[in-house]
C-alpha cells in the first residue's frame, strides 16, 4: 500500500497535504510513503524531515508510480498524473463545481477522486472536515490582515496624550470563519458585532461577547438549509437585510465578510453605495472573493481602494498560514483514511452504502458518480 504526497501545482499554494507527523502515523498503519521533492518547502517542512519520518522523497513520476492513494491540498492537474495506477484514489480539496472538467479528466484516467470539501457535516466526520479546519484559520488571519491595513489601533487605549477609541468590527456570515473572526477581534480589544441569515448563530455571537445584528419579522428568517448550511434568501429578506446593513455599516471601521452558499456564487452583501457611506480609512476583508465576492468592487488577489475604503481580496487565505494550515489539513486526511482502514486489506476501504463515501466520491470505474455533480 503506497501513499504518494504530491507537490502542489496551483499558483500561490503554500500548503502541503502531509507532515512528518502524519507520515509517521500512516507508516504505523503499515503504509509506504513517497513524498514529492520540495512538497513541504513553503510550509517550512524540508525533504529531510519527511525522510526522517520514514518517507521516500523523489520526483513526481517516481512518487506516482505504483501509488494506491495520492494526497493533495488542491486537485492535481490531470496532465501531471502520467503513469497513475487505474483505481488509485486522489484525496484532496478538488473544488468539484469550479473544476468540473478536471473531475471528468480524473474519471478518464480511471482514478477514484474523493473530494474532501464534500465531507458531510456529521459528528463522526468533524475531525476530517477540511472546510472547518481551514476556515477557522482564515477567520483568524482575516482579522490580522484587517489590523495590518487599518491605520488605527484596535483596542481602546487611555494614554497621557488622550484616549484612542476602540475599532468597531462587523462580521458578516458567522460560520466557522466568522466565529473565529469574532473571537480574534474581541481578543484584540475591538467592539464587535455580527450578522448571519441563520438565526441559530444569534446565540453563538452573543456567547462570544459580540452584538448580534439581525433582520426581524421577515418571512424566511430561518435561513438554514441542509447540513447546517445557508440557503438563498427571499427578495423581501434581502431588502430588509440591505436596509439593516446600510444603517449599521456606516458606523463601522472594519468589516469582514465570510458568507457562502454551497454550490452557488457568494451572496452580495455590500453594495458600492454602502461602501461610499463608510468612513475613509475603513477596511473590508472579503473572504468570499474567490467565490464571486460578498463586496461590490472586491478583486481576487488584490487590495483595492474605493471611496477611501480599502477592500482586501486575498486569495487562498489559509495558505497565508501555511504551516498551521498544513498541519490541520494533513490531520484531516489522516483522520479520514485511518477511520476507514481495514487491517486485513492493509488499506482503507470505503463501503458503498456509507454516508461519507456517497458524499465525497466523485468518480469511480471511469465515470462521474457524485449525485451533487450529476444532479
Ligand atoms: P459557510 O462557509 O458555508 O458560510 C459562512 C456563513 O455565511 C454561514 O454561517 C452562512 O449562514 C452565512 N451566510 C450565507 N448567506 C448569508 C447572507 N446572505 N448574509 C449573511 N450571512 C450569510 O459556512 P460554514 O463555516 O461552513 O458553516 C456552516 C454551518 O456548518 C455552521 O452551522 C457550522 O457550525 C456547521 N458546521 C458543522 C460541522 C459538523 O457538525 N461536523 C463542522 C463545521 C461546520
Amino acid at each position: 500500500m503506497k501513499i504518494a504526497v504530491l507537490g502542489e501545482g496551483a499558483e500561490g499554494e503554500r500548503r502541503v497535504s502531509a507532515t512528518p507527523e502524519t507520515v509517521k502515523k500512516f507508516k504505523a498503519l503499515g503504509a509506504e510513503l513517497a513524498v514529492e521533492r520540495g512538497a513541504g518547502a513553503h510550509a517550512t517542512i524540508d525533504d529531510k524531515a519527511y525522510e526522517e519520518a520514514g518517507a521516500v522523497v523523489g520526483d513526481r513520476a517516481s512518487v506516482i508510480a505504483g501509488a494506491d492513494i495520492l494526497l493533495g491540498v488542491q486537485g492535481p492537474d490531470p496532465a501531471s498524473l502520467n503513469g497513475v495506477k487505474p483505481g488509485a484514489w486522489i484525496v484532496a480539496g478538488l473544488n468539484p463545481f469550479g473544476e468540473r472538467a478536471r473531475v471528468d479528466a480524473y474519471a478518464g484516467l480511471g482514478v477514484e477522486a474523493l473530494a474532501m470539501e464534500f465531507m458531510p457535516r456529521i459528528t463522526r466526520a468533524q475531525s476530517m472536515d477540511i472546510l472547518s479546519s481551514q476556515s477557522n484559520l482564515s477567520g483568524y488571519k482575516a482579522v490580522l490582515d484587517a489590523a495590518a491595513e487599518y491605520g488605527r489601533a484596535f483596542p481602546m487605549m487611555m494614554t497621557a496624550a488622550g484616549t484612542v477609541s476602540a475599532a468597531r468590527v462587523f462580521i458578516m456570515g458567522v460560520g466557522v470563519a466568522g466565529l473565529q473572526a469574532i473571537a480574534t477581534a474581541r481578543r484584540l480589544g475591538a467592539q464587535v458585532s455580527a450578522t448571519d441569515v441563520r438565526s441559530a448563530t444569534k446565540e453563538q455571537i452573543e456567547s462570544l461577547g459580540a452584538k448580534a445584528i439581525f433582520v426581524e419579522n421577515v418571512a424566511g428568517i430561518e435561513g438554514e438549509g441542509s447540513g447546517g448550511y445557508a440557503t438563498e434568501m427571499s427578495d423581501e429578506y434581502k431588502k430588509a437585510q440591505a436596509d439593516l446593513v446600510s444603517s449599521h455599516i456606516a458606523k463601522q471601521d472594519i468589516v469582514i465578510t465570510t458568507a457562502l452558499i454551497p454550490g452557488r456564487p457568494a451572496p452580495r452583501l455590500i453594495s458600492d453605495a454602502q461602501l461610499a457611506s463608510m468612513k475613509p480609512g475603513s477596511v473590508i476583508i472579503d473572504l468570499a472573493v474567490e467565490q464571486g465576492g460578498n463586496v461590490e468592487g472586491a478583486v481576487a488577489g488584490q487590495v483595492v481602494e474605493r471611496h477611501g475604503v480599502k477592500i482586501v481580496g486575498h486569495k487562498n487565505v489559509p495558505s497565508r498560514l501555511a504551516a498551521d494550515a498544513s498541519a490541520l489539513f494533513s490531520r484531516n486526511l489522516y483522520n479520514f483514511l485511518s477511520a476507514y482502514w481495514d487491517k486485513d486489506a492493509g488499506r482503507p476501504v470505503l463501503p458503498d452504502e456509507d454516508e461519507v463515501t456517497q458524499a465525497i466520491r466523485l468518480t469511480q470505474g471511469g465515470k462521474v458518480v457524485s449525485e451533487r455533480l450529476l444532479g
